[in-house]
């Protein structure tokens, strides 16, 4: 019988190629050598989705791809990290989403173009399962326009599924940080942005004034600080977790999403959101200790050792 999926994870599915080891960033009309290249299953809902699964948490996807290579090989990637892709549509006349990123020491330049992720759109979701599923993802919607248009709507229907929601907002591209937290923030179990991340939203100094300014009408707020670790707020509550400083770190890429991964599970794990930050901590660090988001642990089991050497 097939397993029944804890979690559905939805947003942003993007191939990174990644140029290392520049001797500088190309300028216009020039050409740079790089001295390493990779790719990699990128954006901020595929890693995530790999890392939960990693965690040994069943998880279904739902993005959408082109009918191309780069396509092939996320569908691939996805379910070689055990995330069902049953849900990932294959969109005809789109190229799949790709990021260029150039990474030359600690400067890096990214080029993305969104393709076939950006449309994504309410009726790709499988609402009728949905209904058999407990948790709902949905991460980076500021790439994907009919999202972004229609949060309130799609976090309505998650709840009228009876999920447990949950969205990391990452950057906005367009710089507007239009979100409307205090309509959207009822229907969301827990809300993961970064500190800057969070700034920009509440339009505020800092993080207690902008925490304020939400009038209690949310449930969670985890906000993440990268070395400064995180802090959760729930109404009238403030609950703080220290990183897991290690001295491994290779790149930050995809800790935030590693972070929501390590939280969640827990949380799926019917742990106490104290247990979930330390979960989150640990994912989170780990995540830095290998170059990209995802691979630092491919199970569970691997996860604990891992977390074990770590904390020492
Ligand atoms: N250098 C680090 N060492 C140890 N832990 C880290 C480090 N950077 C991040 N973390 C852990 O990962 C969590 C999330 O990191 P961060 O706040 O940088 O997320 P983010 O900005 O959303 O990242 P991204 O969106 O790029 O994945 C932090 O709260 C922390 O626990
Ligand atoms: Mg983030």
């Amino acid at each position: 019988m097939k397993k029944r999926n804890d979690i559905l994870v939805a947003g942003d599915l993007n191939v990174d190629l990644l140029y290392n080891d520049l001797s500088n960033l190309p300028q216009t009309g020039e050409e740079v050598l790089a001295g390493d290249f990779n790719m990699a299953l990128g954006s901020s809902a595929g890693i995530m989705a790999a890392n939960i699964a990693a965690l040994g948490v069943n998880v279904a996807f739902v993005g959408v791809v082109g009918n191309d290579l780069f396509g092939q090989y996320i569908i691939d990637q996805l379910k070689q990290k055990n995330v069902s892709t049953q849900y990932v549509k294959v969109r005809e006349n789109f190229s799949t989403g790709s990021t260029v990123v150039m990474n030359q020491g600690q400067e890096r330049a990214n080029l993305t173009h969104a393709g076939a992720m950006a449309s994504l759109c309410i009726e790709d979701f499988p609402w009728e399962e949905m209904k058999r599923i407990s948790f709902f993802h949905l991460a980076n919607p500021f790439v994907l326009p009919q999202m972004r248009n229609n949060l309130l709507g799609l976090f309505d229907r998650a709840k009228d599924c009876g999920m447990i929601t949950s969205l990391d907002p990452q950057w906005d591209v367009k710089d507007k940080w239009d979100m409307d937290l205090k309509g959207l923030l009822p229907q969301v179990d827990y809300f993961f942005p970064n500190e800057k991340e969070f700034a920009l939203l509440t339009k505020s100094q800092t993080v207690g004034e902008g925490i304020q300014s939400l009038e209690a009408v949310f449930k969670h707020v985890v906000i993440t600080r990268g070395v400064k670790g995180s802090v959760l707020y729930t109404p009238g509550h403030r609950k703080e977790q220290g990183a897991v400083l290690n001295n491994q770190v290779v790149d930050c890429i995809g800790a935030g999403d590693a972070f929501c991964a390590g939280f969640l599970a827990a949380k799926i794990d019917g742990l106490s959101d104290t247990d979930a930050l330390k979960s989150g901590a640990i994912t989170g660090a780990l995540s830095t200790t290998i170059a990209g988001g995802a691979g630092a642990f491919n199970s569970k089991e691997e996860f604990l050792q891992k977390a074990e050497e770590l904390l020492g």
